[in-house]
């Protein structure tokens, strides 16, 4: 991976913010979630935190977006610190090679979501951290958690996506009772998916975001919440399945373990160098941000960061 020099480095994120303001074709803004709709779909936020503590940005990087499933990252690093490797007898470390929201294999798979990362995964590693606690309690150390990371307390929940999301959560319901019906829910479905909204509404602004995916570069210098083994497996989650059956493509084009949100913003790793936050609200048919992820294929090059050498 080659050395960055920072003015440089400014220098191309203005340039791909330019860019992405210019494009035609932005994608999608979810909509099934409605408070997510409101979301102008012209925003387009990048920012590079490097291990220092340095920010390097460009466009709507101090507006606050909806995270949605990149807290799925936060939360699953909560549950390897509670339950260490016992929580992988409830959730698989496999691709899905589905949507984010699949009922499908989840009943050919006996209640065991394949990864963290789905919602049916997602909504297993919230029952796990929500054992003996209360919703509240969880909420409040999933925020110490981020606000930890990313060295800014100003991080909060978004009250009206999280009831605007309960109100349209059929899906996530379903899951959730489906894995009841086969014993793999420990709390009852309400309070599981009342917390998973919750979760998911935390906001954070592009420059928040990078700064709080610190933890997980692994660099000198670097908040430590989490030991290194679990950092690179945390890694190779992100880089397998966080972009959902848009997972092989995103390996492809940008060649870094990441974590996108149906709010439009995308969580990238550049291990031992960098953390990278993107966000434009429009998504692609697998509901991962369209221009984030067009974004992140310029900056690589530009960059030549890749875990691919
Ligand atoms: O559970 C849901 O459907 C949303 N709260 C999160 C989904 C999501 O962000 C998928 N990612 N691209």
């Amino acid at each position: 991976m080659e050395a960055v020099n920072r003015a440089e480095l400014a220098g191309k994120l203005a340039e791909i913010e330019h860019r992405m303001r210019q494009a035609e074709v932005r994608g999608a803004v979810a909509s099934y979630i409605p408070e997510l709709a409101k979301v102008d779909p012209a925003r387009f936020a990048v920012a590079v935190a490097l291990p220092d503590g340095t920010v390097l940005q460009a466009g709507d990087a101090a507006t606050p977006f909806s995270i949605q499933s990149i807290s799925k990252v936060f939360t699953l690093a909560i549950a390897l610190g509670r339950l260490g490797d016992q929580l992988w007898s409830r959730v698989g470390r496999e691709p899905s090679g589905l949507a984010f929201n699949s009922i499908l294999q989840l009943e050919q798979e006996n209640g065991i979501p394949r990864n963290p990362f789905v919602n049916a995964g997602a909504i297993v590693v919230t029952d796990a951290i929500l054992a003996g606690h209360q919703p509240r309690a969880v909420l409040g150390e999933l925020l110490h958690f981020i606000r930890l990371a990313a060295g800014d307390d100003d991080i909060h929940i978004n009250r009206a996506v999280a009831v605007s999301e309960q109100a349209t959560a059929h899906r996530n319901i379903a899951l959730a009772e489906f894995m009841a019906a086969m014993g793999n829910l420990r709390n009852p479905s309400a309070l599981t998916i009342g917390t998973y909204v919750h979760q998911c509404a935390v906001e954070m602004t592009a420059i928040q975001l990078a700064r709080a995916g610190l933890f997980l570069v692994n660099a000198p210098g670097c908040p430590r919440l989490v030991a290194p083994a679990r950092i690179r497996r945390i890694n190779a989650l992100m880089m397998m399945c966080g972009h959902y059956d848009g997972s092989g493509e995103f390996a492809y084009r940008v060649g870094l373990p990441g974590k996108s949100g149906v709010g439009g913003g995308i969580l990238a790793i550049v291990p031992g160098r960098a953390s990278i936050a993107v966000w434009s609200p429009g998504l692609n048919t697998n509901g991962n941000s369209k221009l984030g992820t067009e974004a992140l294929e310029h900056l690589a090059r530009a960059t030549g960061w890749s875990v691919f050498g």
